[in-house]
């Protein structure tokens, strides 16, 4: 097993806290704003699409951001795990991903103040849903919107805030319950976790605001509950921005001062048992004023990585994995040969392709088993 070799290749195996992937490619997390019942129920588009993907030679596949309450929904068209009818019909779902080779994960994530949205498809703007139209009132730490134009947003009582910590200790039951081996909690772009750590968004004079200690309790609150409900032999993720670039808000020393404090100590380690950060940016304000081009986000991970560090020699180093315009094999390679990150996260270019890891091997050459479908061997000549 390989966790971290002098020269690591995209294709080696990677052991990410108590599980092993077969390589160290990660399908992204996608919404793909398919629930046409608004239930929240995944259904067989979710089974071809992450289905097709671990066929594709993924090392894990992370179900999209699934809400932890109906009010935790980007749209009325996402998925959820706030019952046991959507536990159950993701069941399936994670069978088919685990039997095609790859680990099962999700994120479980909660939008605040930039839920009750138009689902991000042709057609659609993005704007507020009305509530006389399956839409429902936003919550948000301050009743502060980070992006202009949205409908206003309700503060969140200090009762309230506690409830969302329950539903993400709920829905990480039932991921486990559903057979998921990894769950990923969204801290990133924005979404009601984020608004929290930004003072820009979250003005609370309660224990939830204030101090940087105050501003991420919610975060910390949330890893240490749901790690101990979720099981000890799975993994526990983390999705951040790195940095949103807006002044005043969230910055990367902040990222690297709260990894730090999540994995520093042994008492840390056993108390949030954080196994791998993915390093996204962005999701405050109403424009990216971040870098932009082929890994854009790099830096950022690569800060992160250097945190994790400190973590090497523990029982369960925590592994970072980098996301953004990873698009080309031998730049996927250079990312971990070079120890920028531990893994990639590749969001559109699988969009494009779903055989990305496997097309990738072919033209990488690894030592190790090339993650190609038996059924689909006859297509590596075709490249
Ligand atoms: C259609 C689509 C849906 C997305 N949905 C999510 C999501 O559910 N959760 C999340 O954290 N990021 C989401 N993202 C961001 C991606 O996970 C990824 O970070 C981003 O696309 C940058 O990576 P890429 O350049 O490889 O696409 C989404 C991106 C796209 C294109």
């Amino acid at each position: 097993m390989t966790t971290s070799t002098a020269f690591p290749h995209l294709f080696d195996s990677l052991t990410i806290g108590p599980l092993s992937l077969r390589n160290r490619t990660i399908l992204a997390p996608m919404c793909m704003y398919s629930i046409t019942e608004h239930d929240g129920v995944p259904g067989s588009w979710h089974q071809v699409h992450l289905g097709a993907r671990a066929a594709g030679g993924f090392g894990m596949v992370v179900a999209e951001a699934t809400a932890v309450s109906p009010e935790a929904r980007i749209s009325p068209a996402d998925v959820g795990l706030w019952n046991d009818t959507q536990r159950d019909a993701w069941a399936p779902i994670v069978e088919t991903i685990r039997s095609y080779g790859a680990l099962p994960a999700v994120q479980l994530a909660h939008a605040g103040a930039k839920a009750s949205t138009e689902p991000g498809l042709p057609g659609y703007t993005g704007a507020s849903v009305g509530i006389d139209d399956d839409g429902w009132q936003t919550v948000s730490p301050s009743g502060i919107n980070p992006v202009s134009g949205l409908a206003e947003t309700r503060e969140l009582s200090t009762e309230q805030v506690r409830q969302v910590v329950a539903d993400f200790v709920d829905a990480a039951r039932r991921a486990d319950e559903a057979g998921f081996e990894a769950v990923m909690i969204h801290a990133a772009h924005g979404y009601l976790i984020h608004q929290f750590l930004s003072p820009v968004t979250n003005q609370r004079t309660d224990e939830y605001g204030g101090s940087v200690e105050n501003r991420t309790r919610l975060l910390r609150e949330i890893l240490a509950e749901v790690r101990a409900v979720w099981p000890a032999e799975k993994i526990l993720g983390l999705r951040i921005s790195g940095s949103d670039y807006v002044e005043g808000s969230w910055s990367l020393d902040d990222s690297a001062e709260l990894i730090a404090g999540l994995v520093d100590t042994p008492q840390a380690r056993a108390q949030y048992g954080l196994d791998w950060v993915d390093v996204s940016s962005g999701g405050i304000g109403d424009t990216y004023r971040g870098p932009s081009g082929p890994g854009y986000q790099l830096h950022l991970a690569e800060r992160i990585h250097r945190v994790a560090e400190a973590t090497r020699d523990s029982e369960r180093p925590l592994t970072v994995s980098a996301v953004g315009i990873i698009t080309e094999p031998g730049q996927a390679q250079q990312i971990v040969l070079s120890g920028q990150a531990d893994a990639v996260s590749i969001g559109r270019a699988a969009l494009a392709d779903p055989n990305w890891p496997a097309r990738a091997s072919v033209e990488l050459r690894p030592n190790s088993e090339i993650p190609f479908p038996p059924q689909y061997h006859r297509a590596q000549r075709a490249l």
